[in-house]
């Protein structure tokens, strides 16, 4: 699909949209409504859907993740958040140690070596202990106030402990940890989604999420690695340390998460030993590193030294070298997805990448391969992006005998030999037969894995003997094992089939969105079973949702809302509902669901404009969805109440233009409360303080 009519219009998405960032953003001046904005990111989210090989870390659908359509609150830094400078190699980083020796004139200094954390930076503010503030680094003089995803962080302590000065901030990493990065991945491509590019823009997506449980499900993690500022110490208690070290010591007191690989060294070679030691660590640790950074030790030596431009010249950024390797092709095989889709994977001769043996590289799709030329034989340049699932960059045509031989995608399913089909607009190849054995067994294996029913001692063996043996025929057979049959399969015995069967039991009360989720709709990931859950509050709800109910959903597009629609119109699939319903499966969520009960602003759109007093934007986008109302950034005729706070600005001109009437927070809460609807209970208090 990826022709160069398809390439020009993406180029020229990314332009027009990064353009139009640009103004909405920073110049805080949009020239087009946000709904033809969010048509345009849809248009780039499906092209990129289609094939996901053309997704690239500065792809606009990168940075925000997936449908934008509301600001955060901005915050002016007190400080501004500085970046570093790099060095590539030991003579760069010699020639910085020269300069710094020059300007303190002794080379007599300790520097402390970190590792550089491959996230986004974060600004957390304490006010008498206790976090009020996450803020971004954003141009490192404005950022975005992100402070209840933030408090979503398991490691952000909420109040420190200790004595810490009345006022500070201190700054680290927000970071995707490994394997929680790795999981998601898998579980986008699963659903067919396009994968993150490198785990710094899936940290920044899942921050900037308007919705902190998106945050929260996403699991990120901190490090901090400086104080920011200080304000009203006094007294010996909270006297300020003098060097790096002793500040970060003091911080991890204060329960801050402090990266304990942080070390103090006294000269240049102690600190190529230590850039030495963590290229060949870094693949053991659960996050992401590019670097390590390097930081002179005593503060006042900082101070003295001062900055250059947005870089401190007391600290430097010492990268590791690109992760390419070359090695031959062998093979290339092919995965078939439980969606049908014919994965081509590359076979290579082992070959170490950043400390990790790499056998196996993805592929994509045909056009892919054919775009970069890869042909079977061929000697390729593999790389580990942001250390994610090893990638074919391309061939090393210098190595090329002409033995090497084009590729072609087979004609035939290689497991069920049915016909492939490629759908108009598809960059896939799929298999159509629902009965193909490659697709039961994925599906099968999704459907009981760990963000789904979570059947443990259930895994992907387990789970190919059960379909080989005939056990289990299609999800509702899970729920008809019996145990003396479990108990004669090899391996297994009484023991583990009454646990097994204790699993399987515990499954069918898994939270609504792990049973949407396992249902294996194409296109619909984690995140999106989310939002249909909270939606619905029912599977049976959802099978009955019409495309345009669907669509109306922030966060969902036709394509997605195509796909749910054509998953309930086929029969199979409407059958396992009715039977894992009748095995026990709950199907309903724990919470009201949203449409069985009348919410207050069920079906109203609602923009909020200008500075708001009891809530931030995230919270009064939270308190509307919550209540069933509708949150969008632009004011068209559909709007049906503009919020408005202090400075207004355009969108209130807007409103009145078009007879849209608009109110005020305290409104808005009233809207919510009994007067308008009598049978409902008093409004939760937006912040939901508990004293
Ligand atoms: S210190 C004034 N230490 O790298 C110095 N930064 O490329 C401020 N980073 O914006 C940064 N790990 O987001 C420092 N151990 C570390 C770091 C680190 C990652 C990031 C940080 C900064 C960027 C600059």
């Amino acid at each position: 699909m990826a022709d160069r009519a398809t390439i020009r219009r993406l180029n020229k998405l990314r332009e027009q949209i990064n353009a139009h960032n640009h103004r909405y953003h920073t110049l805080d001046d949009p020239s087009i409504s946000d709904a033809a904005f969010d048509a345009l990111m849809r248009d780039l989210l499906a092209i990129e859907g289609a094939d996901p090989s053309l997704v690239t870390p500065d792809s606009p659908t990168q940075r925000v993740g997936s449908a934008p359509s509301e600001r955060f609150v901005e915050v002016v830094h007190p400080q501004p958040m500085l970046s570093l400078a790099n060095a590539f190699d030991p003579a760069e980083l010699a020639a910085w140690h020269k300069r710094a020796a020059t300007l303190l004139e002794t080379d007599a200094f300790a520097m402390v070596c970190e590792p550089k954390i491959d996230g986004l930076a974060i600004a957390l503010t304490y006010e008498d202990g206790r976090l009020v503030r996450g803020a971004t680094r954003g141009d490192g003089t404005r950022g975005e106030d992100v402070t209840p995803n933030v408090r979503t962080i398991r490691t952000v302590p909420l109040v420190l402990a200790g004595k810490p000065p009345p006022r500070m901030e201190v700054r680290g990493e927000v970071y995707f940890p490994r394997d929680a990065f790795d999981r998601m991945n898998a579980e986008r491509a699963e659903a067919g989604e396009p994968p993150f590019a490198n785990p710094r823009n899936a940290a920044a997506g899942a921050l900037r999420q308007l919705d902190p449980r998106i945050t929260a499900s996403r699991r990120l993690d901190v490090w901090i690695y400086q104080l920011g500022w200080t304000e009203g110490s006094s007294g010996p208690a909270t006297r300020e340390p003098t060097t790096h070290a002793q500040v970060m010591a003091w911080l991890g007191d204060f329960g801050l998460r402090v990266n304990p690989e942080m070390t103090l060294v006294d000269s240049l070679d102690e600190a190529e030993a230590y850039h030495e030691a963590w290229l060949g660590r870094r693949a053991e640790v659960n996050y992401q590193t590019d670097g390590i950074v390097i930081k002179i030790d005593r503060r006042d030596f900082q101070r003295h030294m001062g900055f250059v431009g947005r870089e401190p010249r007391w600290a430097i950024a010492y990268k590791f070298p690109a992760e390419q390797a070359t090695t031959r092709l062998l093979e290339i095989r092919i995965n078939v997805g439980r969606t049908g889709a014919l994965n081509p994977y590359a076979v290579l001769e082992p070959v170490q990448v950043s400390g990790v043996t790499v056998r196996q590289a993805s592929l994509h799709n045909e056009d892919d391969i054919r775009r970069k030329d890869i042909r079977v034989g061929d000697v390729v340049i593999v790389e580990r992006a942001g250390e994610v699932i090893p990638q074919v960059v391309g061939p090393a045509i210098g190595y090329r005998t002409g033995a090497e031989v084009p590729y072609k995608m087979p004609e035939r399913c290689p497991s069920c030999n049915t016909p492939v089909v490629r759908e108009e607009g598809e960059a896939a190849h799929r298999c159509v037969n629902a009965r193909c054995e490659a697709q039961r067994y994925e599906r099968l294996k999704h459907f009981v894995s760990r963000g789904a029913m979570d059947i443990e001692g259930l895994g992907e063996r387990l789970a190919g003997v059960l379909l080989e043996e005939g056990l289990v025929k299609d999800f509702p057979g899970i729920y008809r094992l019996e145990h003396a049959r479990l108990a004669a399969l090899e391996r297994m015995g009484e023991k583990s089939a009454a646990n097994l069967i204790a699993a399987i039991e515990a499954s069918k009360r898994r939270p609504l969105a792990a049973v949407i989720s396992a249902l294996g709709i194409l296109h619909v990931g984690g995140e999106t079973a989310e939002l249909l859950a909270r939606r619905f509050g029912g599977v049976r709800r959802l099978a009955a949702a019409a495309q345009e109910e669907l669509e109306a959903i922030d966060g969902i597009g036709p394509v997605v809302a195509r796909a749910i629609v054509a998953h309930f119109e086929n029969e199979g699939n409407a059958r396992i509902v009715d039977e894992l319903d009748a095995a026990g499966v709950r199907l309903e969520s724990d919470e009201a669901p949203p449409t069985a009960t009348p919410q207050p602003f069920d079906g109203l759109r609602f923009v909020v404009t200008g500075r708001l007093e009891r809530f931030t934007r995230a919270e009064v986008g939270a308190y509307i969805k919550e209540r069933g109302g509708l949150v969008s950034s632009g004011v068209s005729k559909k709007t049906d109440y503009v919020v408005a706070g202090v400075d207004p600005g355009s969108k209130r001109d807007d409103a009145e233009r078009l007879g849209v009437a608009t109110i005020g927070e305290a409104e808005l809460v009233e809207l919510a409360a009994p007067a308008v609807e009598p049978q409902r209970p008093v409004a939760e208090p937006p912040r939901g303080e508990t004293p």
